[in-house]
């Protein structure tokens, strides 16, 4: 026994660590996770209008979202009140944005830019629809302060791809260049979970529900949140050839979940304030923001409310109003 002792001492360490090895479980995937945030309508007071509630309320859902520590931040369109009309709304926006401890990506939303295309007047006569139609200036505008209009991104095992779709049907020069893009996109090989982002709805209630009547007052609104064909089908067969798990759109402010052929189409709460809170039984029109986690086999998402809503008092006119409703002269700030 004495003359084993030596041998035992020696071979014992290496055992152990075979024995460890061996034993060790398989490196389990570690969960992760990143915000989306939309609507969140960020005015100023050199405007014609301004809700200062809603400047509150996006500081409010940031103070929430910066604890989170999500990878990124995606945000989902209408970073402005009337970033179309004032770049230096894009400019203030994207200062705060940047200063995030985590990378943002950033869509244009209509009130960024402009709206989706109409080819006539519709039913409300508060806006001239045609005239509130993208032009590629505002485009062009959006895209100096903010960098391209559509694009993509692999995050560990997720792939991120959105676009401005504001262009779908629009007939602009640039939006060939988008399809040719979101073509293209199906021939990559696909990542484990691939989501879209875009503004729009792609429906209201169902795939196949058709175009809305703009000029039915009925209709009006479910024309102005949702994409019209043939862009709407095109879209959707884009989806499906990337192996699309979400698609997670803004601009109705009001929450509501769709599921279509396994694809989840998550529409999102606004931060600055709700609307269409009648149109589904099960909509939701709480303020708030969705923060997703990432596992190897899904996506999860939770809704976070805004812990505080403002009712602080601005002033102006809401909606689209009509140039010769802007007054200027009621700015808070002249500087
Ligand atoms: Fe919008």
């Amino acid at each position: 026994m004495k003359s084993l002792l030596p041998f035992g001492l020696l071979v014992l360490p290496f055992a152990l660590a075979l024995l460890s090895g061996c034993c060790k479980p398989h490196k389990s995937f570690e969960p992760w996770s990143f915000v989306h945030v939309a609507d969140i309508q960020v005015g100023s007071p050199r405007s014609f209008r301004f809700a200062p509630a809603w400047n509150d309320n996006w500081q409010t859902a940031r103070r929430q979202i910066v604890p989170l520590n999500p990878d990124f931040l995606l945000v989902g369109g209408d970073l402005t009140r009337d970033g179309s009309l004032h770049r230096f709304e894009l400019e203030a926006i994207k200062a705060d944005l940047d200063s995030l401890p985590f990378p943002c990506h950033v869509i244009p939303g209509n009130m960024d830019t402009g709206n989706k295309h109409s080819d006539r007047q519709g039913a409300r006569d508060d806006r001239e629809d045609v005239k509130l139609n993208v032009t590629s200036e505002q485009l062009d505008q959006f895209a100096s302060v903010f960098g391209p209009l559509w694009w993509s991104f692999t995050h560990k095992n997720l792939r991120v791809s959105a676009f401005c779709d504001m262009l779908l049907n629009s007939g602009l020069p640039r939006e060939a260049e988008l399809w040719q893009w979101l073509e293209a996109q199906t021939a990559l090989t696909p990542a484990p979970h691939q989501i879209w982002m875009m503004h729009y709805a792609l429906f209201a209630d169902s795939l196949d529900e058709g175009n809305w009547e703009l000029t039915d007052p009925d209709q009006y609104l479910a024309w102005y949140f949702t994409i019209d064909e043939p862009a709407r089908s095109r879209l959707m067969q884009i989806f499906i050839d990337t192996h699309t798990d979400r698609v997670i759109t803004g601009h109705i402010h009001c929450r509501k979940d769709h599921q279509v052929q396994g694809i989840a189409f998550d529409l999102a709460a606004a931060t600055c304030f709700s609307q269409w809170d009648d149109r589904w039984p099960d909509g939701d029109p709480t303020l708030g923001f969705y923060h997703y986690t990432v596992f190897d086999d899904r996506i999860e998402k939770t809704f976070v409310p805004l812990e505080n809503v403002s009712t602080r008092k601005g002033y102006g006119p809401g909606g689209h109003p009509k140039p010769e409703e802007r007054d200027y002269g009621q700015a808070w700030d002249k500087s």
